[in-house]
């Protein structure tokens, strides 16, 4: 089982960015902790800041990967040129949220991406990215 996570602008902070929305874990730190939980499934972390490299990776991997768990970020909002490219792999891909997105700003309440997606989790902080990841593994 090959699983890509996908981090979109600004979640390379976490840990350090907005720590009461985002709480005061790194990325880097969960991921060793998942890596261990599934040490039986091979989950590659890309984080980046650039709409263009998120799409580049997604093509990427998008044809051999068993999936994809995306956090996009603000791009989730208003990308597009990212929900196309969703929608352009075989790949399926969950669209994960640390926080409840429904509960914020008005702004954060659409997705351009979710109808593109196979599902979306959202509000549970870094364990959204273990409840995607459980989809894959229970289908
Ligand atoms: C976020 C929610 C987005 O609205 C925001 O722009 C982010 C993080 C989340 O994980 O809660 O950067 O995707």
């Amino acid at each position: 089982m090959k699983i890509q996570i996908i981090n979109g602008p600004n979640l390379n902070l976490l840990g350090v960015r907005e720590k009461s929305i985002y709480g005061d874990n790194s990325f880097e730190s969960y991921l060793e902790q998942l890596r261990k939980q599934y040490a039986d499934v091979s989950i590659e972390y890309f984080q980046s800041n650039k709409e263009g490299e998120l799409i580049d990776k997604l093509h990427e991997i998008g044809f051999s990967y068993d999936g994809v768990i995306l956090n996009a970020g603000a791009y989730t909002h208003t990308s597009i040129a990212i929900a196309d490219a969703i929608a352009a792999i075989n790949t399926p891909v969950i669209e994960v949220h640390i926080s409840n997105v429904h509960k914020r700003e008005a702004f954060r309440h659409h997705s351009m991406l979710a109808a593109s997606c196979v599902g979306v989790i959202a509000g549970f902080g870094l364990n959204s990215y273990r409840l995607a990841l459980e989809h894959y593994l229970t289908k």
